[in-house]
């Protein structure tokens, strides 16, 4: 039987964490199921083991933990692109019997990926994935899914759920395809009610995790991220030590200061309960403390990191009155940096 399902959603532009957060929570003997409820090989997860770096992009990063890991119905997936994750999960000695693919998950076809390399994909500044193509093909009811494919039989899901349920967000709030910037966003919906696509009831979901950063990235294009930002020597330093590029497409995330206006918004919308702000020690090692306001609607500035955070949590305190916890956490590869020192 189904117990409860925690959530972990991105609060911002993706780039949260939100690889660092699921693998914790995976780690223990919580949860007897990891799961991803949409987005396709757009997503890129770091997770450090003992040191080790690993990347994922399709697979939930329970499987790295042994658990049974789920692709969801509402995910796209590109078989080439499967098949090689499976095979560097399997080279780093992971049991990938484990993952498990949605009968209903659409395909993302070479042709999809050719037509997201076009220049007018290039204009939005996406992966180049075939997102969007696919999830065009889905809306339009003339997609193919993981179903009518031989070779995805053996990964085929059941579609049932037991135990306790942990489902992982892709990309962040910002990259919704209703709550963010449109036309550049995702195709799919980022947030918490997105998971129920799997199969259980909103009433099931018990803790949601909000992944967010002491500072604003953007991989990608965005209007309301500037290129003169690229320029600001401070945000430039934030930048090379958080080291702030894509990690699917390698390109520069532009930076800016933390807006917690939109911060605020999205922890509200998406009914975090939990935030886990990352990387504030990476502002501590540039030497700069600034934030944008929600309550002097301007960019003020502190002399250290402890009166930021101390602001910080009082803001949202303030204003997302659901929220119960408010937890910094620092950048593991700045601890592993750190270590090596
Ligand atoms: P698409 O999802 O490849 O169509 O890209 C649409 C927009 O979302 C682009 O601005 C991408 O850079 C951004 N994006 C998509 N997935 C991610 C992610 O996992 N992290 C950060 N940005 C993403
Ligand atoms: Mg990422």
């Amino acid at each position: 039987m189904l117990e409860n399902v925690d959530i972990c959603v991105g609060l911002a532009w993706g780039d949260e964490a939100k690889g660092k957060i699921v693998s914790s929570l995976s780690q223990s003997d919580t949860y007897d199921i990891v799961c991803r409820w949409a987005g396709g090989s757009n997503a890129g997860h770091t997770i450090w083991i003992q040191n080790r770096k690993y990347i994922t992009h399709l697979v939930p990063c329970g499987i790295l933990f042994n658990k049974l890991s789920i692709i969801g119905p509402d995910c796209v997936l590109h078989i080439p692109s499967f098949f090689n994750e499976i095979k560097y999960l399997r080279e780093n000695g992971f049991d990938t019997s484990k993952v498990k693919v949605s009968p209903s998950c659409h395909i993302v076809s070479d042709d999809h990926i050719y037509e997201d390399t076009q220049k007018e994909s290039n204009a939005l500044g996406t992966t180049s994935q075939g997102i969007r193509q696919c999830y065009r093909d889905k809306y339009a009811r003339i997609g193919t899914r993981a179903i009518d494919c031989p070779e995805l039989h053996s990964y085929l899901w059941d579609g049932k759920l037991h135990g306790n349920v942990l489902c992982e967000g892709a990309q962040g709030f910002w990259l919704d395809i209703n709550c963010g910037n449109y036309p550049y966003v995702t195709s799919s919906t980022t947030l918490p009610y997105g998971a129920c696509s799997l199969g259980f009831s909103p009433k099931k979901i018990r803790t949601i995790y909000g992944a967010a950063k002491m500072y604003d990235t953007r991989s990608g294009v965005d209007p309301d991220f500037p290129e003169s930002l690229l320029q600001d020597e401070e945000l430039k330093s934030i930048a090379t030590l958080g080291e702030e590029y894509g990690n699917t497409t390698g390109r520069p995330r532009i930076v800016n200061w933390l807006n917690m206006n939109k911060l605020v918004k999205a922890i509200n919308q998406s009914g975090t309960t939990m935030v886990i702000m990352s990387k504030g020690d990476v502002l501590e090692t540039v030497g700069v403390y600034r934030v944008f306001s929600v309550y002097a609607q301007k960019l003020i500035s502190f002399p250290n990191m402890v009166s930021m955070k101390k602001y910080i949590e009082s803001e949202l305190k303030g204003y997302c009155l659901d929220l119960t916890h408010v937890i910094f956490s620092e950048s593991a590869k700045l601890m592993s940096i750190s270590q090596m020192r």
